[in-house]
């Protein structure tokens, strides 16, 4: 809240949503900026290369101001490889890791100049066999540690689709060795919402040992996953601690590897999920024997995370910032279950009133879609005190413009 009114760099999130329209999702330039700056303060103690993880929110004004705040880009299909150059990345700056992607796929990234994070041996093998050592090579190994909040977005354990399994290790070498491939990165990203420090940690000894293996190192990536806080008291990932961990066991290892090494990571949560809003307004109010509901104009075809994952978003009433408080629960406007939030104390909520979602600028609208022929929302970026639409609103010829009529 700032003078008692719910807004976002001085201007009110009514105001927002009168201007914009509704359902609207709102980001904060400035918070983005301080989370770069707050990873970058504490790595400076070694050489860190922020790839932000473009899927967490990949309008392309985001990805220019991540550009002039000086990080990288992490992308896992060409798609959002081609969105980085076009929003002035160099290829240098992009890394791309794929998952389950065809050669054809890998053979464009190559040619436009990104580098490659391969994650099976299968295709290592046809990369060593057509490009040798011509284009150098980062391999993501899957390290076997249970991380992250929870099952669905733990990825590095034995189970996981992900990685080259640590237990190939031999393996690999020797594809690299048959074909004098040349290594230049180790990757490893074991899930999202991670706590503690020593996941990370646990993860980079893991990932310290394989690179003893390889002689031409220039970087390790420890990927993403840092918990925020989604509420009050929620407990969150340290980055401070992490910092100062991962920078001692980092230098270490350089010692030991001969080297100084850069260090990666690939953050999306820890920069982007703070600094958006999903701002919606009540249809209606609906008292039942069981609960009130305040039904929104936004579900579950917006912000996905409360359906997929349990996610837990804060809510609030900004059309009426000093009500009293009663319990309601948020639901949107699609043909089946679409809890945003149950049980919540919200100041009292009148039909017409705005309500906002917080925590919405990771994952939200990139996860959006047209379930129920709905549109998707416009965005706004408030950067240095101005609001600036950044997507227009999603038309109903936009949903049949791919749309092929034929004769029937
Ligand atoms: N690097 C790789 C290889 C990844 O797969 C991911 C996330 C990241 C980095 C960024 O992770 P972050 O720092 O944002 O936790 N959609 C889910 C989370 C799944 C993310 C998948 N990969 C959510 O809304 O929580």
């Amino acid at each position: 809240m700032e003078n008692s009114v719910y807004a976002l760099q001085g201007i009110p999130f009514t105001q927002l949503a009168a201007e914009y329209g509704s359902p609207l999702y709102v980001y904060d330039g400035e918070k983005i900026q301080s989370q770069v700056k707050r990873l970058q303060s504490a790595f400076s103690g070694v050489d860190l290369k922020i790839k932000y993880a473009t899927k967490a929110l990949s309008n392309v004004n985001i990805l220019k101001l991540m550009k002039q705040f000086g990080t990288g880009l992490d992308a896992v299909s060409l798609e959002e490889v081609k969105l980085g150059l076009h929003a002035g990345f160099t290829a240098e700056e992009i890394l791309y890791t794929p998952n389950c992607v065809s050669f054809e796929e890998i053979q464009e990234a190559v040619k436009l100049g990104v580098m490659i994070n391969l994650d099976n041996i299968p295709m290592l093998e046809r990369f060593g066999t057509v490009y040798g050592d011509s284009v150098p090579v980062c391999i993501r190994i899957n390290p076997h540690i249970m991380a992250g909040g929870n099952s669905k977005i733990s990825v590095g354990h034995i189970d996981s689709k992900f990685g080259i399994s640590i237990l190939q290790l031999k393996h690999v070498l020797k594809v690299v060795a048959a074909h004098n491939m040349h290594v230049v990165g180790l990757h490893v990203h074991t899930g999202s919402d991670i706590l503690d420090a020593d996941v990370f940690l646990q993860g980079a000894e893991i990932l310290f040992e394989a690179a003893m293996e390889f002689k031409e190192l220039n970087f390790l990536d420890f990927g993403g996953g840092f918990k925020v806080g989604y509420r009050a008291g929620d407990i969150t990932t340290d980055i401070e601690d992490v910092g100062t961990k991962v920078t001692s066991a980092f230098k270490a290892f350089c010692a030991q590897y001969g080297k100084k090494l850069e260090l990666w990571f690939e953050p999306g949560k820890f920069l982007v999920s703070e600094c958006g809003y999903l701002l919606t307004t009540a249809n209606v109010v609906k008292p039942t024997p069981a609960s009130t509901f305040v039904g929104v104009d936004s579900g579950l075809n917006h912000l996905i995370r409360p359906m997929l994952y349990d996610a837990y978003h804060e809510i609030y009433n900004a059309s009426n910032p000093s009500g009293t408080e009663r319990v309601y629960s948020i639901v949107g406007y699609i043909c089946e279950t679409d809890t945003l939030g149950a049980d919540r104390k919200l100041t009292e909520v009148t039909e017409g009133d705005i309500i906002v979602i917080k925590n919405a600028g990771a994952y939200g609208f990139s996860m959006a879609s047209n379930y129920n022929s709905r549109l998707r929302p416009a965005e706004v970026l408030v950067y240095k005190g101005k609001a600036h639409l950044i997507r227009k609103r999603e038309t109903f010829e936009e949903l049949l413009a791919n749309q092929l009529e034929i004769a029937l």
